[in-house]
């Protein structure tokens, strides 16, 4: 078998560092970029990684804070990950999903549903988390086309989601300026509250703020009419909506008004699921509840290879197979759908969750919540939250009023900024920092990070103090 090559600290597989910054700023649109900047622009050059670390162009080790985007869950270069892909691609690269097979997709699927909850029996591959995402909706569409019920397609969603960057999936989105200057199926889609504790109104106690949801879902439902609205879809976790953990029990109220109205339930699992909560799928294990369908991706592969999915309940599947429509086609399904190759690392990315990455992500959680939890002695930082292996530091300009509004909008980027001199990588979102690192992060590695985004967040105090754009 060819070796894979040994990159040395700071070396990158492609072009030299130079030649890619100059290559980038000519020719590559990055994801998210601003009209002023597009298609001109050279973000931080990162030449290797390993383990919980990644090197940048100038040789400077990184703690990989957001874990990649929330995805490489066993680390960076584990060789079995990457013997499995050079093997697969060796015996077979790819097959055509549109009339053939492949071995490694149906024992994957077969895996998968093993850790589903309630009846999700049955796997269909996507490309990633937005296309899983879209993928759901178009087999709610197509559901409730075949039992004859047409009108039934409106989706709900809420305020705080990220679902995706496809038209449909993008159009659930509810973050600030995510939809400022793009358009979305406005007409498809019906927006709820977030379910953010820490953003509820002043004065309301945790019970009244969940009663207030579920009611607020109940009376949607009502006034829109069941009979028009086909599935809702939520993260367990809002992700990169700042890790906002609902309220306790109110998943499982949503979850029972969806099935009272013959809503079906999408929870959507792309961070959440493959070992973040540590479990494969955190609706179940860590929630208590039993979706219609799950959508996964990121961590299926620890990012190894683009690969995401939807879960399907058997009871739709059974519905679908007994209707009066044996010939309605599910006009559905990507060239990629079930790629071997991202089946194969999948199932070893899998033994290695299960065989002891699971168990460490448990045994560490506490102990990652509760020092990032410190953080919450410094002055600018309003609240510490997060389950699992998933946290977030919100700053807010006063602890009080919890406004984030007069505070400088990229809090975020510079405590990044200085953050990354001192060796972490952080996850900026606004006033926010998001963290997510390798499930197979020691306690020691801990100290390192939350003793990094401490300094970091002290440097940012000083520099807001010193603009006078903040008192604290
Ligand atoms: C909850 C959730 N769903 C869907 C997506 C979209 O996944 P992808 O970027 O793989 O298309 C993301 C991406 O971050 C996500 O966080």
């Amino acid at each position: 078998m060819a070796a894979v090559r040994d990159l040395k600290a700071g070396e990158t597989a492609g072009p030299g560092d130079d030649d890619a910054v100059e290559l980038a700023k000519r020719h590559l649109i990055q994801p998210w970029p601003y009209a002023g900047s597009v298609g001109s622009e050279a973000r931080a050059l990162i030449g290797k990684g390993d383990g919980i670390y990644i090197t940048d162009n100038t040789g400077k080790r990184l703690i990989d804070g957001p874990a990649g985007m929330w995805c490489v869950n066993v680390g960076h270069r584990r060789e079995e990950l990457a013997r499995v892909m050079y093997d697969q691609a060796m015996a077979l690269s790819y097959n055509t999903p549109w009339y053939t097979m492949n071995a490694p997709s149906a024992e994957l699927a077969k895996r998968i549903a093993g850790h589903a909850p309630g009846d999700l029996s049955h796997v269909f591959y996507t490309t990633g988390g937005s296309s899983a995402v879209e993928t759901a909706l178009r087999f709610m569409q197509f559901y409730n086309n075949v039992r004859g019920r047409p009108e039934k397609k409106l989706i709900l969603s809420r305020g705080g989601a990220y679902h995706g960057s496809t038209y449909l999936s993008a159009s659930l989105n509810g973050r600030p300026r995510d939809r400022d200057w793009m358009d979305g199926a406005d007409d498809v889609v019906v927006k709820l509250s977030s379910p953010d504790p820490f953003r509820r109104p002043q004065g309301m106690s945790l019970a009244a703020f969940t009663d207030f949801l579920v009611d607020q879902f109940r009376d949607t439902v009502a006034r829109v009419g069941a009979d028009r609205i086909g599935a809702f879809v939520g993260e367990p976790v809002q992700a990169s909506g700042g890790v906002v953990v609902p309220p306790d029990g109110y998943l499982k109220c949503i979850r029972e008004i969806c099935r009272d109205n013959d809503i079906l339930y999408v929870s959507d699992e792309v961070v959440t699921g493959f070992g973040r909560l540590g479990h494969v799928f955190a609706s179940g294990d860590v929630f208590g509840i039993d979706p219609d369908m799950i959508t996964f991706a990121k961590g299926v592969t620890s990012g190894y290879f683009p690969l995401g999915g939807v879960i399907i309940s058997e009871r739709l599947l059974e519905e679908l197979r007994r209707s009066n429509h044996p010939d309605a086609m599910f006009g559905h399904g990507l060239t990629y759908t079930s790629h071997p190759v991202g089946c194969a690392v999948a199932l070893k990315n899998l033994d290695l969750l299960e065989e002891s990455v699971l168990a460490h992500a448990q045994a560490v959680s506490p102990y990652f919540q509760a020092q990032l939890k410190t953080l919450e002695e410094l002055p600018l930082v309003g609240e510490v939250r997060g389950v699992g292996l998933m946290g977030c530091v919100e700053c807010v300009a006063d602890r009080e009023s919890k406004d984030p509004l007069q505070l400088d909008k990229n809090v975020g980027k510079r405590i990044d900024a200085h953050c990354h001199e001192l060796g972490l990588l952080v996850r900026p979102l606004i006033n926010m920092c998001v963290m997510s690192p390798p499930l197979i992060i020691t306690r020691e590695q801990i100290d390192d990070m939350v003793g990094i985004l401490r300094e970091g967040i002290s440097r940012t105090m000083d520099d807001l103090r010193k603009e006078g754009v903040w008192r604290g």
